[in-house]
Order: structure tokens, then sequence, then C-alpha cells
């Protein structure tokens, strides 16, 4: 995606976080047009103050449930008719030892951070169909990357986002629309304060790179160690050895590590 003034986009879970600064990033770059979707109405109204010169659908649901997405994607259609950029950005976590996270977690992990992702997608297609630049901007995680211990639902969860967004931009060889994924490292947004990571990026630098990633046409925007990926991907044995290493420090930061 060459510039992205007059773009419209819609993104779930805008109203915090990575997906807040989604959205300054792209109104810095002129985009006036954002539909997004979170649970929290009120969130989501104070978008309005922040972009003041921006046009928003706001659309209170849950990306887990199949109807609100239609909803959402429907008021889409019928405001708009296409759609330039899909960001699917909305995601929870619950993390510790897989024997204490309960069902129920596990459960929703899913439902939030793949199925909806996948259904939001399936939905927004036909409208970004429509557009003559398009592009999808699926955010994954440095876990699906590297997976540690004490994450691993959320790892599985973000895994398939990658596999997810690799198949869809095969399938979508003969439109314009790029398929790109975003692979944020321990970033400072809400999502975190319950972990007890020290080091984090910039939710601002991390939107940063996405857009960059998003112009230079980018399929993957990684912001983990370069060398930590490289490794666990041509010799995840011997990365094996790294990650014992930090079983202790991941057990204690993980241990209350919850945002749902
Ligand atoms: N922060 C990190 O270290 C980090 C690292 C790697 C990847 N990520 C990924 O980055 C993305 C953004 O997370 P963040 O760090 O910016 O955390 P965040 O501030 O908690 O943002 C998550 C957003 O998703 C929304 N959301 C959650 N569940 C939802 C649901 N069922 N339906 C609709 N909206 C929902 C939340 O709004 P409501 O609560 O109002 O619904 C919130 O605005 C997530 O996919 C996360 O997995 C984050």
């Amino acid at each position: 995606m060459k510039n992205f003034e007059n773009k419209k986009v819609a993104i779930s879970g805008g109203g915090s976080g990575i997906g807040k600064s989604l959205i300054a990033e792209l109104y810095k770059a002129g985009t006036r047009d954002f539909a997004v979707i979170g649970r929290s109405a009120d969130k989501l109204e104070a978008l309005k103050n922040e972009f003041p010169e921006a046009r928003f659908i706001l659309f209170s649901g849950d990306v887990s449930k199949p109807q609100d997405l239609k909803e959402f994607t429907k008021e889409i259609e019928n405001k708009w008719k296409a759609l330039d950029l899909l960001i699917n950005n909305a995601g929870i976590v619950s993390a510790g030892p897989i024997g204490e996270i309960s069902d129920e977690d596990i459960i929703s992990q899913v439902n939030t951070n793949v199925t909806g992702l996948i259904l939001l997608t399936k939905y927004a297609l036909p409208l970004l169909k429509e557009s003559k630049e398009a592009a999808i901007l699926n955010v994954s995680s440095n876990l699906a990357l590297i997976g540690l211990p004490f994450y691993a639902p959320y790892a599985a969860t973000k895994g398939a986002v990658k596999v997810f967004s690799e198949a869809l931009r095969r399938e979508l060889k003969d439109f314009p629309i790029q398929v790109a994924t975003l692979y944020p490292t321990g970033t400072d947004t809400p999502m975190m304060t319950s972990s007890q990571s020290q080091g984090l990026h910039s939710s601002e630098m991390v939107a940063q790179k996405a857009i960059e990633g998003l112009k230079n046409n980018d399929i993957d925007i990684t912001l983990g160690d370069a060398e930590n990926i490289k490794l666990n991907r041509e010799n995840p044995v011997e990365f094996d050895k790294k990650a014992a290493s930090m079983y202790d420090a991941m057990k204690k930061r993980t241990e209350n590590h919850r945002s749902m």
C-alpha cells in the first residue's frame, strides 16, 4: 500500500495499545475513515476526541461472536461500499503452566485470536475486492516465531495467524490485496500490565514499523530479535537450551499475566 490518504480502514481492537497507535500512525499519514470494533464502547468513544478530524464507524462488539462481525462488516458495506485496509489486531492472552490455564481462557484465546480473525477476514474480503489497492494486516506475535514456555495456548493462536496469512496471501495472488503479518514482541500496552516484563517496545514504534512495512510491501514485519528467530528456525534444539536458561524467569514473570 503506497499511501494511506483517502483510504478506508477497518480495525479490530483499535481502542487501546497497538491498535490505537496504528490508528494514530495512519491518521498522521492522512487516513480519515476508520471502522473500529471492540468490546468497550467507552474506549471506542474516546477515539473521537483523540482524532478530531477522523470519521469513525464505531462498533461495540466481540470478534469472537460471528454475528457481531457480520453486523460490523454490514455496517461498513452500507456506509462505504468498499474497504481498503483491514487490520486484524484484537487479541487476548492468558499465560501460565498449561495445566493451570482454565479451559475457558484457552477456548476464548482461540475464539478471539484465531476464529474471530479468520471470520472477520472472510466477511470483509468482498469489500476489499472492491478496492483498487487493498491490504490486510494480521497481528501475530514474536511467540509465533519462537514458542516460549508458559505461553503455549497463546503461542498456538499466534502461530495459526502466521500460517493463515501465508495461505491467504497465496490464495489472493490474482487480486490487488496485499497480506502482511506483524510480529510484535513485548510492547508496552494494557495487555502487558499484568506481566512482569521489562524493556518493552513502545506501541508507537511498533505502529510506525507496521506502516513502514505495509508501504514496503513486506510480507512479515518482525520486531523480535532477528538472531534468536533465525536460531530457533534453523536449530530449534539449540534454542531449547536458551529457553531452558530462561525457564525460571519466564515462570515468574508470566504467573499473573492475563489480559482477557
Ligand atoms: N503487547 C504485546 O507485548 C504484544 C506482543 C505481541 C503481540 N501482541 C498482539 O497485539 C495485538 C494488540 O494487543 P495490545 O498489546 O495492543 O493489547 P491491548 O491494548 O489489550 O489491545 C487489545 C485490543 O483488542 C480488543 N479486544 C480484545 N478482545 C476482543 C474481542 N473479543 N472483541 C473485540 N475486541 C477485542 C481490546 O478492546 P476491548 O477490551 O474493549 O474489547 C483492545 O482494544 C493483540 O493481537 C496481541 O496479541 C501484543
